[in-house]
């Protein structure tokens, strides 16, 4: 076994360049939000740029816009990569993603400093999306990477003001026509850093976790179908309401979730109707369910019974139900070996680190199809994520950089 060293970072620009990273998107109301190609983003893509080329590496943005620093290694060979997404949800933190890729900067600068040139091909990467919280797409940035993305993708996905995902890209200098190009077949290895944003390490004292699966999401699409009236003179016996068909399937999705125990979980996030306005009986609803289990004959289930009830509801309220599926990932178990590197790394930090399962989704998951992957979590504080108050104690912060470092060293200089 490797005798591994632990590997200091510099604490204060960690920190730093986490605080810089959070002007990049702040919103008035406070939180942030970093949407895919636009101003924020450009300007928070800019700045890791600069990061990079400060710590001399060869620094690329590729043809979806994942910002790349790479040190060549003396061996030549496949890539050992870190980094996680630099968008974030609408109103979130300065974590979730910033995290991974501000330590994943400053640990290969780290190395790079201490070290110099390592014995395999070293990179961070700050990919472009992960969140899917401005195209009605998401991980657009990792899949890009794995060649998982659909033919027409870029001209498909919109906005909710309408503009496509390839004229977002053309509005930041790049060319949908290409985006297939940022596929990397020579990655072998790939780890990232991210908070919980779960409160299991926080209530339980623990200060770093090594993730084993990534829970398996299913993201549906319920349209109901009911009549619009007047929502003076239609009486109550007589309406179709879609959207009381809806508050109903809602409150059911919830309670199914319930029903199963944890692991499952499941969201209504969005929901609209139609006509949409005030003194107009809805004729129509339209929600979202994100449907979540690590177990994926369980999940496949619990998506079942999801729809079932959507059914069940819309039959007994005299409703048209349709149930689209968005998309449907299983749940991806890491690397083994990958993450005993990081077990290692925890343990030359003196800290026994928790074995833990994802509930949220992760960049990680993705790669899986394209190299070894591994994943370390540091605390939440409060369990808080996709949220303006989601906040890691800065010591935990340092602590996942150095044993993020560490793991590196292992995996690019031994
Ligand atoms: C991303 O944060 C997700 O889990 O959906
Ligand atoms: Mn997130
Ligand atoms: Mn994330």
């Amino acid at each position: 076994m490797v005798e591994q060293v632990l590997v200091e970072i510099d604490e204060r620009r960690l920190l730093r360049r986490l605080d810089e990273l959070a002007q990049r998107g702040t919103l008035p109301g406070g939180g942030i939000y970093r949407a895919l190609y636009t101003p924020a983003w450009v300007a928070a893509t800019e700045l890791v740029t600069a990061w990079c080329k400060d710590a001399g590496l060869l620094t690329r943005r590729d043809q979806v816009g994942n910002v790349w620093g790479r040190m060549e290694g003396s061996r030549g060979g496949r890539a050992i990569v870190t980094g996680s997404h630099i968008d974030t949800v609408r109103g979130g933190g300065a974590l979730d993603g910033g995290l991974g890729v501000v330590a994943g900067v400053e640990a290969v600068a780290s190395l790079v400093a201490r070290f110099g040139r390592p014995n395999r091909i070293l990179e961070c990467v700050a990919i472009c999306e992960e969140e899917g919280s401005r195209f009605n797409t998401n991980f657009w940035g990792a899949r890009a990477i794995a060649d998982r993305l659909e033919p027409d993708e870029a001209s498909r996905a919109r906005d909710a003001e309408g503009v496509t995902l390839a004229d977002a890209m053309r509005s930041v200098g790049l060319d949908p026509a290409t985006a297939a190009q940022a596929v990397r077949r020579d990655i072998d290895t790939f780890v990232e850093l991210h908070i919980e944003q779960g409160p299991i390490l926080d209530e339980s004292g623990g200060r770093l976790g090594v993730v084993r699966v990534i829970a398996g999401t299913a993201h549906l699409e319920v349209t109901v179908r009911g009549q619009a009236d007047h929502a003076g003179a239609a009486a109550m016996e007589r309406r179709r309401d879609a959207l009381l068909g809806a508050a109903a399937m809602t409150l059911r999705v919830a309670e199914l979730a319930r029903e199963f125990g944890p692991p499952a979980v499941a969201t209504v996030g969005t929901i609209a109707v139609e006509p949409a306005q005030v003194n107009v009986v809805p004729g129509l609803a339209r929600f979202t369910v994100d449907a979540r289990h690590s177990d994926n004959a369980r999940r496949l289930e619990l998506v079942a019974e999801i729809e079932k009830a959507c059914k069940v509801i819309g039959r007994e309220r005299e409703l048209g139900v349709e149930v689209r599926t968005l998309r449907d990932r299983p749940p991806v178990s890491l690397n083994e070996r990958t993450t005993d590197v990081l077990r290692r790394a925890a343990r030359t930090a003196g800290i026994e680190p928790r074995e833990m399962n994802s509930g949220a989704g992760h960049d990680t998951q993705i790669l899986t199809a394209a190299a070894h992957t591994a994943m370390l979590f540091v605390p939440s504080i409060g369990g808080r994520s996709h949220r303006a108050d989601e906040a890691t104690a800065a010591e935990d912060v340092v602590l996942g950089a150095r044993v993020l470092a560490t793991s590196l060293h292992e995996l690019a200089y031994t």
